[in-house]
């Protein structure tokens, strides 16, 4: 009996997941979710919750994971089919009548998996011939236990037709293994022959462990490096990602997700126990794939190059995601040493340099916000109005009217941000902003007293750099720590207006309040450049004690974050 994705949605929706529990173990409700012994290990304290929300099932001490028709195949041990029959009943809801095109097509793809599977099984087994000893050396070579290859079912195909061989011996039928993509057909020469040829074989697999494709890659350098299946019945490239199978417990369990570039850097990085790590096939990451992974995590990082194409990628997967996020969703950023792979890395690296990276992943909005400052000028207004127009129209690109609307909050806030600083763009290059500087001066001048209070901040902020700009404010400062008169700058005719114009129109609280605000933008700034200052750093030397600085300006930043509720 087949049941449709569909059907089997329904049940889950109609059947609360704890009453089905309940009837096997003791469940007491705390919060949203329900508590009890674990059926599945023994313990003495509950450690097995039951989500009906999310409807799903986690035990924390050993691991098992299931929604409503897991648990029965696990518990009661009963099969599949008649987890679903028994689930129909206590629903209420009759069983679909069997279609026989859905059946038909059923079918189809297991005889589909089945050729796959022989496939596999033939790859792997070439690892143990005399040919495939080179391979087994490589694979060596790159750091591989047996086990992990075992695991990976990694294999070897070899030159010439064995596996036409092989398939033909199992009776499966050429013009499917063709539309696999292991076969092909040479129509001059009228010739069955393989597809791969001379290639260590990485399988790959579906959530089930099921194998619908290949990833080949060449032993020597050459092109292409890697082979990959054709897109099939089974095979969507942009629908899977490699090593999702062997990931999806540790995903859920820490809810966290790795995205990397590479099949090898999947393997490499499970081996050392990164078992939350995945990859798209070697296309850019597809919206398919990102909804994959947030069903089972909120904040997948993704892993980039520190090159140029690196940064490229970057932003086109930030771009791609951006219309889609929703309450909760998003993504994180994670930038490599140039020209280092995460495999490289862990071979090369420590386990904790790889750690660190991920643990300094950069949160979405500071991505977008830092590609818009690197592709954007804002030293005059008009500059500065089409940054702002840019930068408004690429939050508009939000589908989910609350996530929109707090970035578009986000963007004017970082946006007046930008008025008070001094330089900006990118690559270094000062832009002097001499209205707010002199807004600032003229403040100053304007209540001396009772701007006092700031003298000590404003002091070890060092934010004027102007020769002008330094000497009247240290002209400032000078008077009100000595406590002498202010002598007024009466060769600045602007700026005396401003004074004027101030005293005239502001009572001195007012001023007070500006002032505070200028200031707290101004200090969270400089603790963001130093904080990126010293993350640049520390990816080029890696030095521990860069480490602890780092570790202590981001301790920093949350108690200003939460002491300015900015
Ligand atoms: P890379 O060239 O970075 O390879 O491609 P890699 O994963 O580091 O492989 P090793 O370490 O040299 O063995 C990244 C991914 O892009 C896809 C593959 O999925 C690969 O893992 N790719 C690459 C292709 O599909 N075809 C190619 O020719 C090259
Ligand atoms: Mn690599």
């Amino acid at each position: 009996m087949f049941f449709g994705p569909e059907f089997l949605d329904l049940l889950r929706d109609k059947v609360v997941l704890s009453d089905v529990v309940a009837r096997r173990v003791k469940l007491t409700r705390k919060g949203r979710e329900s508590l009890g012994l674990c059926p599945f290990h023994k313990e003495k304290t509950p450690s097995f919750t039951v989500n009906d929300e999310k409807g799903f099932y986690h035990c924390f001490g050993c691991g098992a994971h299931g929604d409503v028709i897991r648990f029965l195949t696990d518990c009661e041990k009963i099969p599949f089919t008649e987890a679903v029959e028994m689930l129909a009943q206590m629903a209420g809801v009759p069983l679909p009548k069997p279609d026989k095109k859905e059946m038909a097509r059923q079918a189809h793809q297991t005889s589909l998996a089945e050729i796959m599977e022989f496939a596999c099984q033939y790859f792997q087994m070439q690892l143990r011939t005399p040919a495939g000893q080179k391979v087994c050396d490589y694979l060596k070579n790159r750091g591989l236990t047996g086990q992990t290859a075992k695991n990976f079912r990694l294999g070897y195909a070899p030159s010439g037709n064995g596996l036409l061989h092989h398939l033909k011996s199992k009776g499966c039928d050429l013009h499917q293994c063709q539309k696999l993509g292991l076969l092909a057909f040479n129509s001059t020469r009228q010739l069955w022959h393989d597809y791969f040829y001379d290639r260590v074989m990485f399988p790959i697999f579906d959530r089930r462990k099921r194998v619908i494709g290949f990833s080949g890659r060449m032993l020597e350098k050459g092109e292409p490096k890697y082979l990959n299946s054709p897109e099939t019945d089974l095979f969507h490239k942009g629908e899977q990602l490699f090593g999702l199978p062997f990931a999806i417990d540790t995903i859920r369990r820490k809810n966290e997700a790795i995205v990397v570039e590479g099949n090898m850097d999947v393997i490499s990085l499970h081996q050392h126990g990164w078992t939350q790590v995945v990859a798209p096939l070697g296309t850019a990451f597809t919206e398919k794939q990102l909804q994959i992974l947030w069903h089972m995590c909120d904040e997948p990082v993704m892993c980039f190059d520190g090159d140029s194409a690196g940064q490229h990628a970057m932003i086109r997967a930030l771009n791609r995601a951006l219309p889609l996020l929703v309450p909760g969703k998003s993504l994180k950023f994670a930038v490599l040493p140039q020209g280092m792979d995460p495999d490289d890395m862990m071979r090369q690296k420590s386990d904790s340099t790889w750690k660190n990276i991920i643990q300094n992943a950069q949160s979405f909005s500071e991505v977008l916000w830092s590609d818009l400052l690197a592709t954007h000028d804002y030293s005059t207004p008009e500059k500065h109005a089409k940054f702002e127009k840019d930068a408004l129209e690429k939050v508009s690109k939000i589908q989910n009217v609350e996530v929109r609307r707090l970035y578009e909050r986000e963007m004017h806030e970082r946006l007046r941000g930008l008025l008070y600083k001094k330089s900006g763009r990118g690559k270094g290059m000062k832009i002097s902003a001499p209205q707010v500087d002199d807004f600032l001066l003229a403040s100053l001048y304007a209540y001396p007293q009772e701007l006092s209070i700031f003298s000590e901040s404003l002091g070890n902020l060092k934010h004027f750099s102007g020769l002008r700009e330094t000497a009247l404010f240290n002209g400032w400062l000078d008077a009100v720590l000595t406590g002498q008169e202010l002598p007024m700058p009466e060769t600045e005719k602007k700026l005396m207006h401003q004074i004027e114009v101030i005293r005239s129109s502001k009572k001195p609280v007012v001023v007070v309040q500006e002032v505070e605000r200028f200031i707290s933008d101004l200090q969270l700034q400089q603790l963001r450049t130093e904080f990126a200052l010293k993350q640049a750093e520390y990816l080029k030397t890696e030095s521990p004690e860069i480490k602890v600085q780092i570790d202590s300006l981001r301790q920093e930043i949350e108690n200003f974050l939460s002491e300015h509720d900015v």
